[in-house]
């Protein structure tokens, strides 16, 4: 029997697509390159599909890449050349919530705001938020080591998750839904698995730690003059409010000026800063809890921490302040053939690495627009250089604002991951040592090397 009926035996004649019949999500993550059809699209609904399926492609020698949402930006599940697509589409539902226990099991497919509901339902949150929730899956922010919007309060995926179950490239199965807090009993084999984007196992289901819900949440944008500000009023703040500082993320000036051409907002403040912060807090929504942050503000303010700052007085004011954070999401079709970089930067040296970038950017890219912004309480920045014409070569510039990172001892992936995209880089932020031992880890999982080949390193 050849390896598609063999597949279809497996899943279900409806389950394994080819040709014209494979939808077009399936052919391109959200990392801007140009799609590719995979040879087939497998859309298995159980762990046991999932063993079936891989153990059948490890047989055949069949290369696979595994998809989630494809919300990625490192391209790790867009498709290459003659590659099957394995997605985790209908693998999708909340198993089980321990309210007691803060836990929760859920399929590896299921969207992430799904997962965030449910846990609100349960009187309970999980910790992880990012622009892409209503799209991104649970698995893909596991195989990504998601970080997102609130890591200052509760951390990474990797912190909110206790364990994993995952299929190994020749159909084992490794049942490490481990649901404790503590629990050392050997080698703990699901933390190399986050973040591990695909090319050591397809997760199929994952045990969450949740956090007990927090009050609702004042919102404020801020004008600040450097990161240097910026940090102690972030310490400032944590210090009043221990435990609800949840969000706190920096918009230098460039971006607000993008942002505002997109004209879809409207200036926040009557001068340009440096840096606009959003800031939240879980304070509650009450009269008391305004005047308590708007007493926050103002001592900042009177320290000239901040310059100016603006309280949202309501749902619509707090997503009006959002609408400038993610405004983000539309530069790539307002202009195309950006380059975007995804590091974490010292936040002590964030000023001087921000204006050393603007100054490789006018020597290698003259007049091309760059801009910074992202989770700074994280030291974790996205930046990008924008063409002013298609098909322009930004890659010098690019390569300047790596070298910049190197330099300032960043890192070349604070978030988005290597997939094939930041690839070239790798190497500037691990040891040769570092990188045999990751190639070792995925020869041991993978020996035919059929998950996802080229994410992160060369396929060998
Ligand atoms: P996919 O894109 O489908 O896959 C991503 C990688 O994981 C691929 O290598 C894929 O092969 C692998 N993978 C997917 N599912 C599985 C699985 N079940 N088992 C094994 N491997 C798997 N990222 C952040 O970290 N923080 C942000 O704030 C953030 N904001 C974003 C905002 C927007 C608007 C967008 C479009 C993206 C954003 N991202 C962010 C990037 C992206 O959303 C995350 O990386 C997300 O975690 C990817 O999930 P996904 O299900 O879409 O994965
Ligand atoms: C964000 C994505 C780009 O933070 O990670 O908006
Ligand atoms: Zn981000």
């Amino acid at each position: 029997m050849d390896l598609i009926a063999a597949l279809k035996e497996a899943v279900g004649e409806n389950f394994v697509r080819e040709g014209d019949a494979i939808p077009h999500r399936n052919w391109a993550d959200m990392a801007e390159m140009s799609p590719v059809r995979p040879a087939a699209l497998v859309l298995p609904a159980s762990t046991a599909e999932v063993s079936a399926v891989l153990s059948l492609c490890s047989r055949a020698g069949q290369k696979i890449v595994v998809q989630g949402g494809m919300t990625g930006l490192a391209g790790g599940a867009h498709p290459q050349a003659g590659e099957i697509a394995v997605s985790l589409e209908r693998l999708q539902g909340i198993e089980e919530i321990d309210v007691a226990g803060r836990t929760m099991i859920a399929c590896a497919g299921t969207p992430l705001y799904k997962v965030q509901e449910a846990a609100k339902e349960a009187g309970l949150h999980y910790g992880v938020d990012l622009g892409a929730r209503g799209t991104c899956t649970i698995g893909g922010n596991v195989a990504t080591n998601a970080g997102g919007v609130q890591a200052l309060r509760y951390g990474v995926t990797r912190r909110n998750v206790l364990g994993l179950e995952v299929v190994l490239a020749d159909g084992t199965v490794l049942d490490g839904l481990n649901k404790l807090m503590k629990n050392n009993t050997g080698y703990d084999w699901p933390q190399l698995m986050i973040g591990s984007e695909g090319t050591l196992g397809v997760i199929t289901r994952v045990s969450l730690a949740l956090s007990p819900a927090l009050p609702a949440y004042q919102s404020a944008l801020c004008a600040a003059a450097s990161a240097d500000d910026a940090v102690v009023a972030l310490g400032e703040l944590d210090r009043l409010f221990p435990g609800r500082l949840v969000t706190f993320e920096g918009m230098w000036r460039e971006y607000m000026d993008v942002t505002a051409s997109m004209g879809k907002t409207r200036e926040p403040f009557a001068e340009r800063a440096e840096i606009t912060l959003l800031i939240e807090a879980a304070l509650g929504d009450d009269e008391a809890a305004q005047d308590q942050f708007a007493e926050a503000l103002a001592g900042l303010l009177e320290r000239g921490l901040i310059s100016d700052a603006l309280i949202a007085q309501s749902l619509q004011d707090r997503q009006r302040f959002w609408d400038y954070r993610e405004a983000n999401y539309e530069f790539d079709s307002v202009m195309p053939g950006a380059i975007h970089l995804d590091v974490s930067l010292p936040t002590a040296k964030m000023d001087e690495a921000i204006d050393h970038m603007r100054r490789e950017t006018e020597a290698h890219a003259p007049g091309r627009i760059f801009i910074a912004y992202g989770h700074m309480a994280d030291s974790n920045l996205h930046l990008s250089l924008f063409p002013s014409k298609t098909g322009e070569d930004l890659y010098p510039a690019a390569e300047a604002l790596y070298e910049a990172v190197g330099r300032f001892h960043g890192s070349v992936s604070a978030e988005h991951g290597i997939g094939v995209l930041k690839r070239p880089y790798l190497s500037r932020s691990r040891k040769p040592e570092e990188i045999a031992l990751m190639k070792g880890f995925k020869r041991m999982l993978d020996p035919a090397g059929i998950l996802n080949p080229g994410r992160i390193f060369a396929a060998e």
